[in-house]
C-alpha cells in the first residue's frame, strides 16, 4: 500500500514549495531493484492482468524491460542498454500511440484497456494492479514563473476510466474510481468515486 499523503501536499492544503517537501512517498511493489528476480519474472508481471489483449502485453513487457535496463543491469553493456531504451521509447511512443518513460515507477499488475493515446509523465507513480484506459494522461502543471511541479501519485488498486486526465501533484487514494472523461486536479481520497471536470468525489454509496 502507498501513502495516502502526497509528497507536495501541506497540512492546511496548499500546495508545497519544493524545498518544503519532506514526505517520502513508498515506491509501489515490482519498483524494487530487479536483480533478485529473474529477468522473466520482472519482464512479464503484467502479463496475466493484461491476458485478452496482446498489444497490452508487448507494450508492458516492453516497458518492464527498458524500466530494468533504464535503472542499470551490469550484466548488460550501458551502450546496448541506452539502444534499447531507445528502441522501446520508438516502438511505445510512435509506433503504439503508449507514452510510459521507462523511468516511471510502476507496481506489478498494470492493465492498460483500449492502449491509445496514453501519456504519463515520467515522475509519475502508479501503484500495484491499477488500470489505465484509452487517451489517459497523468502530467504536471507548468506554474507561472515557469517551475513544474510534481506529478500525479496513484495508489494501488486504482482504475481510471477512458480519456481521465489527472495533473499536478495530486495523490488518488487506494481503490480509487475515477470516471469516464475526468479532470483530476485535487486529490483524490482511497476508495471514493470521482467524476466530472473537475473531477468531484461522489458521496459514498452508504451515506444517508
Ligand atoms: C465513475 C464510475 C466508475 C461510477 O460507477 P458507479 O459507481 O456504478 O456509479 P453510477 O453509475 O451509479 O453513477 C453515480 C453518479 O455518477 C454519475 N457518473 C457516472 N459516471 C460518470 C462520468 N464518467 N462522468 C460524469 N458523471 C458520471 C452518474 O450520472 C451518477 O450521477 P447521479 O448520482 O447524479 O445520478 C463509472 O461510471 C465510470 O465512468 N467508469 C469508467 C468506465 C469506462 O471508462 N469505460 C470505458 C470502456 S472503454
Amino acid at each position: 500500500m502507498m501513502n495516502d499523503v502526497h509528497p507536495e501536499a501541506a497540512d492546511d492544503g496548499r500546495r508545497r514549495r519544493p524545498e518544503e517537501r519532506d514526505v517520502t512517498v513508498s515506491d509501489p511493489a515490482g519498483v524494487a531493484p530487479c536483480t533478485d528476480r529473474s529477468l522473466r519474472s520482472v519482464v512479464l508481471q503484467d502479463w496475466a492482468a493484461n491476458r485478452g489483449s496482446t498489444k497490452s502485453q508487448v507494450v508492458m513487457a516492453a516497458f518492464r524491460l527498458a524500466h530494468h535496463w533504464d535503472q542499470g543491469d551490469s550484466r548488460v553493456p550501458g551502450p546496448v542498454r541506452k539502444l534499447g531504451v531507445l528502441g522501446y521509447k520508438v516502438l511505445t511512443t510512435w509506433v503504439l500511440g503508449v507514452e510510459i518513460p521507462p523511468e516511471t515507477s510502476i507496481g506489478p499488475g498494470l492493465v492498460l484497456k483500449h492502449p491509445q493515446a496514453i501519456v504519463v509523465n515520467g515522475q509519475s507513480r502508479i501503484g500495484a494492479r491499477c488500470m489505465l484506459r484509452a487517451c489517459t494522461t497523468l502530467g504536471n502543471l507548468v506554474e507561472r514563473d515557469g517551475a513544474e511541479t510534481a506529478s500525479p501519485v496513484l495508489g494501488d488498486d486504482v482504475e481510471l476510466g477512458v480519456g481521465v486526465i489527472v495533473i499536478g501533484p495530486i495523490h488518488v487514494g487506494d481503490r480509487a474510481r475515477i470516471g469516464a472523461g475526468a479532470v483530476v486536479i485535487t486529490d483524490v481520497p482511497a476508495g471514493a468515486v470521482a467524476v466530472g471536470n473537475p473531477a468531484r468525489v461522489l458521496p459514498a454509496a452508504d451515506a444517508t
